[in-house]
């Protein structure tokens, strides 16, 4: 049965391949842009992604704008979607707490604001992190009582990017709560491309990091041989949110998306400097040190890490049933993360080995 789907964040690395899936499932969907003389690009994109572009429509809007700055007749078009996929977000390091909230706070507001006036499920992306309670207690949130939680501290602690993800998570929980509306969250881990193609996008994390790797600058192992990076590849990701999203029984859940065979950081780090041809790093730096170092004014830029990327390098493991559970119900699984990791490297190497870092 095709729906209705009103996405935000459509043109980002997720929203692509979001549009190709579910186009592609024949499902019509109206994308919010912020700059919407884009669609055409958005369109050939999709299609090269394997989705049928003549199902994408396009409706201008800014998140964080009032009621998303819609004309009467962009409410029209969200008034007949099923779903709200809010993917949305300024995800980049080094962003002021005002700049982060504004889009990634009070723009999740308006979002959720928007679909619980229209009865309309709310499907939203959070990060793997808000299912790390250590984490999340070790940072200044409280779990328990977010509402207790000083969020300047937080932020503090976090930077603007993984600040706002956190305050937004818990904010739209209780708007939606508060209001009786129905919502569903998906926690992905760090995003790797598409297993098929390797495509990600210049901005992504991890295309920063194999950048980095390729051109030298991977001095050293953060963390010891218990940490990793969770990855999860884009085409499992959208296949659950796909799945979630118009699933009756999922309504105000949240589930992990995250592949527990990803390999340590020491092991992905190897793999992916055996595809580049270049030398591994074999030391191990503790996380603190690094830390420390990232401190000395000109290091962040000369390493080209930011400290607030190392929060997502980790020991925990994580408590998968659910989303187990999800793939035996919808028979789905997490392609191989070994060829999915490699085919992201070679489509970083040949063709966005010498654009900008995130
Ligand atoms: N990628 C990851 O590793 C990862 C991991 C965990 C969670 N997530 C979450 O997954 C979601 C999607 O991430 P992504 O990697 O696809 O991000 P992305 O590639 O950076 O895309 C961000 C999207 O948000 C849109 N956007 C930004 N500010 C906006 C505003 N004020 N109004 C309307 N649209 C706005 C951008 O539109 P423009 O084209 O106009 O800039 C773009 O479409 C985000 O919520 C992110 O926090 C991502």
């Amino acid at each position: 049965m095709s729906v209705e789907c009103f996405v935000t964040g459509g043109s980002g690395f997720v929203g692509q391949h979001l549009l190709a899936h579910l186009t592609t499932a024949g499902h019509k969907t109206w994308v919010l842009m912020r700059s919407p003389e884009n669609i055409g690009r958005l369109r050939d994109q999709v299609s090269q992604l394997g989705g049928d572009p003549a199902l994408v429509h396009v409706v201008e809007g800014d998140i964080s704008r009032d009621g998303l700055g819609l004309s009467d007749a962009g409410k029209q078009c969200v008034s007949s979607a099923s779903v709200v996929f809010h993917l949305a977000a300024q995800f980049s390091w080094g962003l002021t707490m005002e700049r982060a909230r504004a889009v990634n706070v009070q723009g999740a507001l308006n979002v959720a604001r928007l679909a619980a006036s229209q009865r309309i499920r709310l499907l939203m992306v959070g990060g793997f992190m808000l299912q790390n309670l250590g984490h999340l207690a070790s940072v200044g949130v409280d779990n328990e009582h977010p509402e207790n939680t000083h969020w300047p501290t937080v932020y503090g602690r976090v930077g603007g990017y993984e600040g706002s993800k956190l305050e937004a998570h818990f904010a739209v929980i209780r708007y939606m709560r508060e209001v009786g509306a129905d919502y569903t969250i998906v926690h992905p881990a760090t995003v790797c491309g598409h297993s098929q193609s390797g495509h990600i996008l210049q901005g992504q994390p991890l295309a920063g990091l194999i950048r980095n790797l390729a051109q030298g600058r991977f001095k050293a192992v953060p963390g010891s041989a218990r940490h990793w990076l969770p990855l999860v590849s884009v085409d499992y990701l959208v296949t659950m949110i796909t799945c979630v999203a118009l699933d009756p029984t999922m309504v105000n859940r949240q589930v992990l998306a995250l592949d527990e065979d990803t390999p340590n950081l020491q092991g992905m780090l190897e793999q992916m400097a055996k595809t580049l041809q270049v030398k591994a790093p074999r030391l191990h730096v503790p996380i603190a040190v690094l830390r420390w170092l990232l401190m000395i004014p000109g290091l962040p830029a000369r390493l080209a890490i930011s400290a607030e990327s190392l929060d997502f390098i980790q020991t925990q493991r994580f408590d998968m049933a659910e989303s187990k559970q999800l793939e035996r119900n919808y028979q789905f699984s997490h392609p191989d993360i070994w060829q999915t990791l490699e085919m992201t490297v070679r489509y970083v190497n040949g063709h966005l080995r010498n654009q900008g870092n995130h």
